[in-house]
């Protein structure tokens, strides 16, 4: 039988009508068989604060435990998000610190991957980039390739924000299937520890 396996999914951008969005859901509708994906928002973190999280985790805000939680029942972590002065956006950014520190941070180790839509040019690739050192930081197991870059984004997508660009819509299922093998090895491995 197929193992079943779950994906957390994440937008960084909080903007309505946002391509990146709009991407997740993309995602969402081409998943493999036997994955499961939860959409989870980061419009309600606070701003990190390290008085709030360690070493007294417990006074961590409530949205901030229920995000790590929902990213720790998650086998890999699926990221969408815009490209923001070259960089991951700081809503995003923030929600990452969040979840990032101590050792049971729920990023630690996991299987991920980033995918990014812009009506630029370069498809988010410097966002992209950005990310190989939150993967180092935190010992992540990226699935780097393919790359998931949807250039003008403003032609790909119809007004109702489905993705309509058959070139995006096959290697996004590419790259969807290439997190499930990774999700699959990473928990025979655990398995067997
Ligand atoms: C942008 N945008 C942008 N685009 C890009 O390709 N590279 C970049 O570095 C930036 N920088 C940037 C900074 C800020 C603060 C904003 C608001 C926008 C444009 C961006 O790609 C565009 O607004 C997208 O539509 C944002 O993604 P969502 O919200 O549609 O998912």
């Amino acid at each position: 039988m197929e193992q079943d396996i779950h994906f957390i999914g994440i937008s960084g951008s909080l903007r309505k009508g946002s391509y990146n969005t709009s991407l997740l859901n993309a995602a969402a509708g081409l998943l493999p068989e036997g994955v499961r994906m939860e959409i989870v928002s980061i419009a309600d973190l606070p701003h990190y604060n390290a008085d709030m999280d360690l070493p007294s985790a417990v006074d961590r805000p409530e949205s901030v435990n229920k995000f790590r939680d929902a990213m720790a029942k998650a086998d890999g972590i699926l990221f969408a998000s815009p490209e923001y002065n070259y960089s991951i956006p700081g809503a995003l950014k923030n929600a990452i610190d969040w979840a990032s520190r101590g050792e049971d941070s729920p990023m630690l180790r996991k299987p991920v991957a980033v995918i990014g839509a812009t009506p630029g040019l370069w498809g988010t690739a410097r966002m992209q980039l950005g990310f190989l050192a939150v993967f180092q930081y935190l010992d992540m197991k990226p699935v780097l390739k393919p790359e998931v870059l949807v250039n003008q984004a403003n032609k790909k997508f119809d007004e109702f924000g489905k993705l309509t660009d058959q070139t995006s819509i096959d290697i996004l299922r590419k790259k969807l299937e290439a997190l499930k093998t990774l999700c699959k090895d990473q928990k025979l491995l655990s398995a067997k520890a």
